[in-house]
């Protein structure tokens, strides 16, 4: 069904490098010699995302959630196991993601949509409403690299809204906007909800997350603990950090 995730036992690894700043020479004499690991930044990882709902992922630092939003995006893919999304997928990762500092706010609107899957015509019908909901137009013909993180926040997420993608995906940049635009967010959300839209996001504001979430996946370590409500997996999640679970 469009708008549907299903994430089937997903495995992201990395490479950690045990010798740091070798030197060329010695890289060369030891070519195949190199010293390195496995790390296994997400493992066994499955859960569905039923179509229409907004699905939080909360886990400390470090625990793989961004890492699984790249693989969910196509940055990265899996290792092990496979991600199904039916449907467009837009994402908005960190901070600036997509931006090209040299250019001015109006133009990385035409280079991050296109980026995004959408063509000039869809962008130009488009541009006053991106504009507005950034709320950036005062600055809308400076170079982003002027920009404020807040300011490169909302005009990214201005953008990626408007692309009208199946499935949003989103790493913490509520985090970043200030309260008014933490509601135009949430508001926005809501909207995407009623019209069916999927949205998976990352954030550390539990709050947000009981509020506006569906279903809640919980990591630790890169491995699932639970999925389920908000509300129980949350109380879970905080009681273990409090060290009573
Ligand atoms: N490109 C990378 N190379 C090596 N290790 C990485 C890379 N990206 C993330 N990691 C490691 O993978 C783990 C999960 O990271 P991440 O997905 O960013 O966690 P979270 O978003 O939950 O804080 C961390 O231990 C992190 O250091
Ligand atoms: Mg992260």
């Amino acid at each position: 069904m469009k708008g549907q995730v299903d994430v089937v036992d997903v495995g992201k690894k990395f490479r950690l490098y045990k010798e740091r700043n070798q030197s060329l020479k010695s890289a060369v004499m030891r070519r195949r010699m190199s010293v390195h690991e496995d790390f296994w930044a997400v493992r066994d990882v499955s859960f569905t995302v039923p179509a229409g709902s907004t699905y939080g992922l909360i886990g400390g630092n470090g625990s793989g959630k961004s890492t699984l939003l790249k693989c969910l995006a196509k940055i990265f893919t899996p290792n092990e196991g496979e991600i199904r999304a039916e449907g467009k997928v837009a994402a908005l990762l960190e901070v600036g993601s997509g931006f090209h500092p040299e250019l001015t706010g109006r133009e990385n609107i035409f280079l991050n949509g296109s980026i995004l899957g959408m063509s000039r015509k869809q962008i130009l019908a488009r541009l006053d409403e991106i504009i507005d909901f950034s709320g950036v137009e005062a600055f809308i013909d400076q170079p982003v690299k002027n920009y404020s993180s807040g300011m490169y926040v909302r005009l990214g997420f201005a953008v990626a809204i408007n692309v009208e993608p199946d499935i949003l995906v989103v790493d913490e940049v509520l985090a970043v906007g200030d309260a008014e635009f933490q509601e135009k967010c949430a508001l926005k959300f809501s909207d995407f909800r009623r019209e069916g839209r999927t949205v998976i996001l990352v954030s550390h504001a539990m709050d947000a997350v009981r509020t506006m979430c569906d279903e809640v996946a919980w990591l630790r370590d890169g491995h699932l603990v639970t999925t389920g409500r908000p509300d129980s997996v949350i109380d879970e999640y905080l009681a273990s950090l409090h060290g009573d679970a």
